[in-house]
């Protein structure tokens, strides 16, 4: 089988948009592929976090996932830290990359901008090279994200190729070393809706975690009650039918997206059934499906959360299991880069 990874950031509130365009294709995912889903907590402390909180955070963030459906008879679910090798691939790449790569990262761009110099830490630079620790440690095929995750994916299969191009091949082979390439060059599976949702108050603006206002977001453990809130406040525009894609509506076209994936439905389908609404109506039918989709999830979290024994050996299992795999790698790699190996 071939094999996906992908991961979440524990700190801040997980939200409809981390769920659509990431977990719940996980899920789908999971029978066909052989996968891995960490929770990256390295990548967490790359902005001010709250020490006292990471740990809890960490372990609530595997129980959304198994709550949203990632099935640990079929997936491993494992912290990033709890693996090693992570940590230590990143400092061998560290050395493969290109400084000016790092500087073309717009996400580097937007959170340093919004971070302010003193909070500006040489990590959050070099944050990719991290990511592509984890993805490259499994030699994954496939690396399903939403769309801001796109460069990160870019640069990671840029700097798989220089290191394979570098260090492996014939070079690799004097050394002793087996097999092909280093490392297999990934893909970003991104899916065709729900790959950017964006903000209930802002239909330009990407929905995030770290947004100051909770309204504008839906958080996967959202209540009902704040759920209904959010999308009564939500704004709308002033046009009296709903439409995808016109360029003056982006709130119209969040919000039919929103409803869209949510209810697997097509685009033709829900451009049809919702084409004469009344925003009030819709926003009645959009609260309802995202309510009835997301209780289920809310109540599993909860029976999740109750046996934490069980979470703390799901979480053992997938480390020792991601262990494995990643340690193959990580010695290829020193391998291939001439380290003297006891
Ligand atoms: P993070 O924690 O910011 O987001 C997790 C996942 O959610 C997606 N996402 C969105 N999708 C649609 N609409 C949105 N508004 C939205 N906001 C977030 C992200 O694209 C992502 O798929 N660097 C990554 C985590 C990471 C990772 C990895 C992912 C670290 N190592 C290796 C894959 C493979 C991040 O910060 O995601």
């Amino acid at each position: 089988k071939k094999r996906m990874v992908s991961g979440v950031q524990p700190t801040g509130s997980i939200h409809l948009g981390n769920y659509l365009g990431a977990i719940k294709n996980w899920v789908l995912f999971q029978d066909m592929y052989d996968t891995l889903f960490f929770i990256v907590d390295l990548h967490s402390i790359t902005l001010p976090y709250d020490a006292q909180e990471l740990s809890r955070v960490t372990k609530k963030t595997a129980a959304i996932y198994m709550a949203c459906g990632v099935d640990t008879s079929k997936a491993s679910i494992f912290v990033q830290s709890h693996v090693r090798a992570h940590a230590e691939l990143y400092l061998l790449l560290s050395s493969a990359t290109p400084m000016g790569w790092l500087n073309r990262m717009i996400q580097f761009k937007e959170k340093s901008r919004k971070a302010g110099d003193e909070n500006i830490s040489v990590s959050l630079l070099t944050y990719p090279v991290l990511m592509a620790a984890d993805i490259l440690l499994y030699q994954s095929v496939f690396v399903p994200v939403g769309e801001d995750q796109k460069q990160h994916i870019e640069f990671t299969r840029e700097l798989a190729e220089r290191v394979n191009y570098l260090y492996g091949g014939r070079k690799w082979k004097k050394l002793g070393g087996k097999g092909g390439a280093i490392f297999k060059v990934p893909e970003a599976l991104i899916p065709p809706a729900g790959a950017r949702v964006m903000s209930l108050t802002d239909g330009l603006s990407k929905m995030s975690k770290s947004a100051p206002s909770d309204q504008s977001r839906i958080n996967l453990l959202d209540p009902k009650d704040v759920i209904s809130n959010k999308i009564k406040r939500c704004k709308t525009d002033s046009f009296s039918f709903l439409e995808f894609d016109n360029p003056e509506r982006p709130e119209c076209n969040n919000l039919l997206s929103i409803y869209q994936v949510i209810t697997n439905k097509t685009k033709q389908e829900v451009a049809l059934e919702c084409q004469d609404m009344n925003w009030g109506i819709f926003k009645n039918v959009l609260t309802d499906a995202l309510v009835d989709h997301l209780h289920p999830i809310q109540v599993r979290y909860e029976e999740i959360m109750s046996d934490t024994g069980y979470l703390d050996s799901v979480l053992a299992e997938g480390a020792r299991k991601a262990a494995d795999i990643a340690d193959v790698t990580l010695n290829n790699v020193y391998q291939a880069m001439g380290f003297f190996r006891r």
